[in-house]
């Protein structure tokens, strides 16, 4: 196993190992005029919101509170609008409404925003009609369209994703302060597009149970219910791309200790996990709370060795093990995780990302997830922690406040046919609007039937 001390750990020194995944830029001396220039810009996020996500982490992890994390597989650069990160945050807002007055614990908000502009690709180049160009790797980039220009990897779009991230959290910052999130108010949480008269019905059901719940509260205590009427929002986004990630690590004197502060909760995606790789030697000398992405490919001493790297002092609220095995793989490789990690005699917090082990393909080529297999899997993982002592303390997933047609199924029955009539993403594909409040709906509704 390896060392595991971080006093000889910089924010530079994944640089000696293998690096998974990293884009190949031509002109080395522009790509480092490019980081040198991010590393000089102030942080997206500070030091102590990281410690206050860690603790709340640690509540989730002992059953106190709930993670809600989501948002696209990818961020655009043409999607960074008012429009649609208002969208985005006012669904995963509504989404953890319903969570909490189910399951009457807190629910910890963190979005799949600000930063998740890189993407692993399962091969290095893309060939279309005998020609061959790199693949796209995110707008941190590359571009998505097929032209050599656009898939150029070019060391600018570093600034222009490191600009954007900060623009979508100064608007999201500033809608929250604003009461766009406040709780007396959920009469403003309108329902948009939701068109499905029961979820329209049950959602409004919610909306006013916890107003008169709040109201109740504040006519007994005669005080504003102070920190329920505020809600906190994080951010999180794949820590893929190691250059981007190295150039925003500072060191806070005050905590002595190293901060990713491009993000409050970087994780580790399942192909860069490896645990003598370049990833897994970056994150371990982060003080972060961070997460890992658990795959049915991940032997338990693999596990055990990250958990033991990656969380060497057994810190609560640093480690949120995200797994993702897909409906049909879950029960025959969630218990085996659950012991590997209960055999380390280490906690963490678990998490179930019931997308990316669902993904398929139609007979029209089109990549998409049906909603009963996303249900199916956190269903499942409800039961098998449940059943083994531990506890599900949260669910990742992919989601958009918009009425795309990209996964199958839900309240409205959205079939294949349905999917060329808004498919938007250029990766995978996410739940719409409607059917990401009726998954919370459908949680919302097993968790009160467990209590
Ligand atoms: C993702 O979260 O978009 C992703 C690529 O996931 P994974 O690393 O689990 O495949
Ligand atoms: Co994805």
């Amino acid at each position: 196993m390896r060392s595991t001390d971080t006093t000889s750990w910089q924010p530079t020194s994944w640089q000696a190992r293998k690096a998974q995944q990293q884009p190949s830029y031509a002109d080395g001396a522009e790509l480092e005029r490019a980081v040198a220039d991010l590393a000089r810009l102030p942080p997206i996020v500070v030091s102590w919101e990281v410690e206050n996500l860690r603790l709340r982490l640690a509540a989730a992890q002992r059953g106190e509170a709930f993670l809600l994390q989501g948002g696209d597989c990818a961020e655009s650069f043409a999607d960074c609008e008012s429009d649609r990160i208002a969208k985005q945050l006012k669904v995963l807002l509504q989404m953890s409404l319903v969570l909490l007055q189910a399951m009457k614990r807190p629910v910890v908000r963190v979005g799949r925003f600000a930063g998740q502009y890189a993407k692993p690709r399962s091969a290095d180049t893309e060939t279309r009609a005998g020609v061959s160009l790199p693949a796209y790797r995110g707008d941190l980039v590359n571009r998505p369209e097929f032209t050599a220009a656009a898939r150029r990897p070019d060391p600018q779009l570093l600034l222009r994703g490191y600009e954007r991230a900060a623009l979508t959290l100064n608007f999201v910052r500033a809608l929250v302060d604003g009461g766009f999130a406040d709780l007396h108010h959920p009469e403003y949480w309108d329902l948009g597009f939701m068109r499905h008269a029961q979820l329209r019905e049950a959602y409004q059901r919610i909306v006013d149970s916890i107003g008169d719940a709040l109201d109740f509260f504040e006519s007994l205590t005669g005080q504003k219910a102070g920190d329920a009427n505020r809600v906190e929002f994080f951010a999180s986004h794949e820590g893929l791309h190691l250059l981007y990630e190295q150039a925003q690590t500072r060191f806070i004197a005050r905590q002595d200790r190293w901060y990713n502060l491009s993000t409050h909760m970087p994780w580790i995606g399942m192909r860069t996990a490896q645990v003598d790789g370049a990833h897994v030697e970056y994150f371990r000398g982060i003080a972060n709370p961070i997460g890992v992405k658990v795959g049915a490919a991940m032997s338990d001493e693999w596990l055990q060795e990250l958990v033991a790297v990656l969380n060497p002092h057994n810190q609560p609220g640093r480690l949120t093990l995200i797994h993702r095995f897909g409906v049909k793989e879950i029960e025959q490789h969630l218990p085996r995780v659950i012991e590997a990690v209960r055999r380390t005699g280490a906690t963490v917090l678990w998490c179930c990302d019931p997308m990316h082990g669902n993904t398929e393909t139609t007979s029209g080529g089109v990549k998409t997830r049906r909603f009963e297999n996303i249900l199916k899997e956190l269903d499942l993982s409800f039961r098998i922690h449940r059943e083994l002592g531990s506890h599900l303390g949260g669910a990742h997933i992919e989601l958009t406040g918009e009425d795309v047609t990209e996964c199958t199924g839900g309240a409205r029955g959205l079939t294949d046919a349905d999917l060329q009539r808004a498919y938007r993403s250029q990766v995978d594909p996410r739940l719409n609007y409607e059917q990401a409040l009726e998954l919370a709906m459908l949680i919302a509704e097993r968790s009160k039937q467990r209590t």
